[in-house]
């Protein structure tokens, strides 16, 4: 354990490909899931009445639904659907909507249909999921990279990527993908982790500065106006960017801080000290970049003509 501890750390100051970000979420995941006692694995949007990391991301999964109108959607595709359980969430909140799940980690795709055929047994209450109607018949899942997607053009009403596109090489192939897939007048809905204001110091200073979004920001850090700017020049129009970093990054560190000692301990009971003090360095780290303004999450809603 300790061996693939350190060696993720490596990797997280390393240039990554798609099998070294697979490697990350292995572990990643793992981390993820034992502190938070769910599946999800996105920072989650924190209001006032959010008391947990797991109603956080509930919320914010709640929110990309809205964000993305998937109330007048019927075929939806999420790239990067990690253990599927936004797309539960989706298919329990939308009865009319189909789902096809994508992701380039094989494990996550296994897990999150063993989790669908285990649906009504589970009684697990931190698991949490959603009583959903006729769910064999509106998900699917592929194991597949963002970039080659098998699915037919102008199929889709929605193509969603929550939390992942920032993992996308070439982001440009994903968008030229993703306008392929859309029907006409679908809408593109990416939540994602952005750098803002780049000019302020040196571009070394802030990748130093990104605290936890370091393990798992892919080695191309994404700027807020170069997104805009790919989307536009792949065909898209940007309806609307919602930025919400004050209320994703800051408050996730803050929980963590508060509730160190015993989050602390469930680390502890899979993985070595080590690791939990680099964690809690980042969580201050990504605090203040969010508080300075250096790194945003944004989301952003596009139409293609
Ligand atoms: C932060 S997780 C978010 C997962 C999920 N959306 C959620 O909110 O729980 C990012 C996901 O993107 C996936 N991913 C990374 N690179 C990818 C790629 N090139 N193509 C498809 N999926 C990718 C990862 O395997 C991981 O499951």
């Amino acid at each position: 354990m300790f061996y693939r501890i350190t060696w993720l750390a490596l990797l997280s100051l390393l240039r990554r490909n798609d099998k070294d970000v697979i490697k990350i979420y292995d572990i990643f995941g793992d981390l993820m899931k034992t502190t938070t006692g769910g599946n999800m694995l996105n920072f989650g949007y924190w209001d006032k009445e959010v008391k947990d990391p797991f109603e956080a991301q509930i919320k914010l999964t709640n929110m990309l639904g809205t964000f993305g109108s998937f109330f007048n959607a019927k075929n939806i595709l999420d790239v990067g659907s990690g253990y599927s359980i936004p797309a539960l969430k989706w298919l329990a909140e939308y009865p009319n909507l189909n789902l096809c799940c994508i992701d380039i980690n094989y494990n996550q795709i296994i897990e999150g249909m063993h989790l669908l055929k285990e649906n009504h047994k589970l009684k697990q209450e931190t698991l949490r999921i959603f009583s959903v109607i006729n769910l064999e018949n509106r998900l699917f899942h592929i194991n597949s990279t963002s970039t080659f997607l098998a699915v037919k053009n102008d199929t889709m009403d929605r193509i969603v990527a929550f939390e992942s596109a920032h993992h996308f090489r070439p982001l440009k192939q994903f968008m030229r993908e993703a306008r392929r897939i859309l029907k006409r007048l679908g809408f593109l809905v990416i939540a994602i982790p952005v750098i803002v204001n780049n000019s302020q110091g040196s571009r070394l200073t802030n990748l130093k500065d990104l605290g936890i979004l370091k393990i798992t920001w892919a080695s191309e850090h994404y700027e807020l106006e170069f997104v805009k700017s790919l989307i536009e020049e792949n065909g898209f129009k940007i309806d609307e960017i919602r930025l919400i970093g004050s209320s994703v990054y800051q408050p996730l560190a803050s929980y963590y801080l508060k509730n160190r000692t015993h989050i602390r301990n469930i680390i502890l009971t899979h993985y070595p000290n080590f690791l939990e003090v680099i964690i809690n360095k980042s969580m201050s780290r990504m605090k203040r970049a969010s508080e300075n303004g250096v790194i945003e999450y944004a989301l952003f809603r596009c139409t293609k003509y």
